[in-house]
């Protein structure tokens, strides 16, 4: 398979609608992104990394963070998280706050924001520090320098009235353990990290391999590694989940910064970006540039 090949090819092909789309406008910092951009990156599990387009521009990863923050909280806290959080997609917005009362303050699943501000809550309380653990997590998987963005974060907060409406609605039902404020600010931080699409593959790559890194290191059991990527195919895109399993048939997630991580198992992690985005949040090049490369290789889990 001549990946390099493949995704020089995407590149070309997506071309037509990349800065089609507008990128997410209801946190001011995103909005300012050129959107004419778009890159991806291919890690596999032998450790190669292919990639074309924008594909070591940094851009922020938003709801891709969800990934890893519930990693971690699997990987230190095993199945107790599911007390709190459902494991169903919502068919609703991701940030939606009609399911949340409807269903007495327990979240759908824990990708939409109402179940991530509930993982991020149980993070910090495991950890001290849930931003700066899922920052160190892809400092170290990357080897790369990973930060917040602070203009974004910023952005983020004094805009942020529907996460803050859901994390008072989430403390009202006695799910969340620590401060509403300090839930918000860490959940904030975690995603506004700046990554680009090659560091962003490689980190994810462990979720390729049955939890093992390119180092050796377990950063989860292989079972919660199936659990993890199972939780992406049916959540990970949020009301358009089936839409993207019928077009590419891979467990991924979406960002509103126009980041899409998929993961095909036993092969590689694919990292794409382009911040145009479609009615559900996620990035149309991305979804496309997805679409085609599951075509050219045949790799999906179907
Ligand atoms: O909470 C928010 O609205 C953003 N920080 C993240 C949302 C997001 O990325 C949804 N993904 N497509």
């Amino acid at each position: 398979m001549d990946l390099q090949r493949i995704t020089d090819d995407i590149v070309a092909k997506v071309a037509p609608i990349v800065g089609q789309y507008p990128p997410a406008d209801y946190i001011p910092g995103l909005k300012a992104i050129d959107p004419s951009q778009f890159g991806i990156a291919v890690a596999t599990v032998n450790g190669e990394v292919y990639g074309a387009g924008n594909w070591t521009t940094p851009f922020s990863i938003q709801s891709i963070s969800k990934v890893f923050t519930l990693a971690l909280v699997l990987a230190a806290d095993g199945e107790d998280l599911w007390r709190r959080v459902f494991r169903e997609p919502s068919g609703n917005a991701f940030n939606s706050l009609l399911q949340l009362e409807h269903e007495a303050g327990i979240p759908r699943n824990p990708f939409i924001n109402a179940g991530a501000l509930v993982i991020t809550d149980r993070l910090h309380t495991l950890t001290g520090n849930a931003s700066s653990t899922v920052r160190d997590l892809l400092r170290a998987e990357s080897g790369s320098t990973v930060d917040p963005d602070p203009n974004i974060a910023a952005s983020e907060a004094a805009h942020g009235h529907r996460n803050a409406a859901l994390a008072h609605l989430l403390s009202s039902y006695g799910n969340l353990d620590n401060p509403v404020e300090t839930v918000l600010h860490e959940y904030i931080q975690h995603c506004a990290l700046t990554m680009n699409c090659r560091d962003l593959a490689v980190s994810a790559r462990f979720l390729a391999s049955n939890g093992r890194d390119a180092n050796g290191h377990m950063v989860l059991s292989a079972s919660h590694a199936k659990r993890v990527n199972a939780l992406m195919l049916t959540c990970g895109l949020y009301d358009a989940a089936g839409e993207f399993a019928y077009r590419v048939g891979l467990p991924a997630k979406s960002g509103v910064g126009g980041g899409i991580l998929a993961i095909v198992p036993g092969k590689c992690a694919i990292s794409v970006w382009s911040p145009g985005l479609g009615k559900s949040g996620n990035s149309v090049a991305g979804v496309a540039a997805l679409d085609e490369f599951t075509n050219r290789t045949g790799w999906s889990i179907f």
